[in-house]
């Protein structure tokens, strides 16, 4: 059977990407962001799974604000990288897990989470940026098959993190079921507190995303407890996308063992953190 052996949440900042594309890692504005990633990149290293589940949002490329699903998966074999505007990026094209996603798709179905199902997709810097966190250098191939679950924080009415929780439950039963002896990670990517336009341009939050920290690890239905409002009003209008890591969490057992975390502001006009945590059962290290 299908095994969660660990879960991420991380930031996906595109200028995070850019920085690495442009071998830019190591000047002073974003040397400290890089050196807080190491340790966590070590241990992902070394713990390579066989399919990345990653949740994610997409920013207007795969999808215009004309159709906004609520949630929708991929089940397709490739992903293109989109071109958002100033070229694509230059990392490989990703590639799926038709097997798994098709087999999520009925079992969420089933359990009451009706997907959009996308035969066809393009990914944006929501999914490409986490994976390059994950993996920097990846060559001609990303080591490992994706399952892209997207996640609409963008418009209103965004689901509300009580069903991202859920959501994530059901995903965790999901690919428990899934009948092949396989590794699986679950990305949940995003925040932590931005705000991008109006009068809040540059809206940081550090007391609401360290208790956010903390409550993801430990006491992840207080914050299920939170409205759309709370979320916006305490993280910023793009801060909202924090919801995404609940379906991560929720995926994982009742108790994990913390790895590894990391917080710096800013990163461009976020507050970029990533957390880490082992999902085995008995954290064999
Ligand atoms: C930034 C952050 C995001 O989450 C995003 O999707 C785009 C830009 C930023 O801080 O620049
Ligand atoms: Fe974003």
């Amino acid at each position: 059977m299908a095994e969660i052996i660990w879960g991420l949440a991380t930031s996906h900042v595109p200028s995070i990407g850019a920085a690495m594309d442009d071998g830019r890692t190591q000047d002073p504005y974003w040397k400290p962001l890089f050196d807080g990633y190491q340790p966590a990149r070590d241990w992902m290293a070394a713990h390579v799974p066989d399919v990345a589940v990653i949740v994610y949002n997409d920013h207007a490329n795969a999808f215009d604000l004309d159709i906004v699903p609520t949630f929708a998966i991929g089940v397709d074999e490739w992903y293109p990288v989109a071109d958002e505007g100033f070229g694509r990026r230059p990392v490989p094209d990703v590639r799926g897990a038709p097997e798994l996603s098709l087999h999520l798709v009925e079992k969420l179905v089933d359990d009451g989470f009706d997907l959009t199902v996308c035969q066809r997709m393009e990914v944006d810097h929501g999914l490409t940026v986490p994976l390059s966190i994950f993996c920097p250098e990846p060559g001609d191939a990303w080591p490992c098959a994706v399952v892209p679950l997207v996640v609409n924080v963008i418009q209103y009415p965004q689901p509300t993190a009580a069903r991202c929780f859920a959501l994530g439950k059901a995903l965790g039963r999901a690919i428990r079921s899934f009948d092949q002896d396989i590794t699986v990670a679950v990305f949940g990517t995003g925040g932590m507190s931005h705000q991008l336009a109006g009068e809040r341009a540059g809206f940081i939050n550090p007391r609401f995303d360290h208790m956010f920290l903390k409550a993801i690890e430990s006491d992840p239905e207080s914050l299920t407890r939170l409205s759309r409002e709370e979320y916006v009003r305490e993280a910023g209008s793009e801060g909202i996308e924090l919801i995404m890591w609940l379906i991560m969490r929720g995926a994982l057992n009742e108790r994990i063992t913390h790895v590894h975390s990391t917080y710096h502001v800013p990163a461009s006009n976020t507050a970029a953190a990533l957390a880490l945590f082992d999902n085995r059962p008995a954290a064999p290290g």
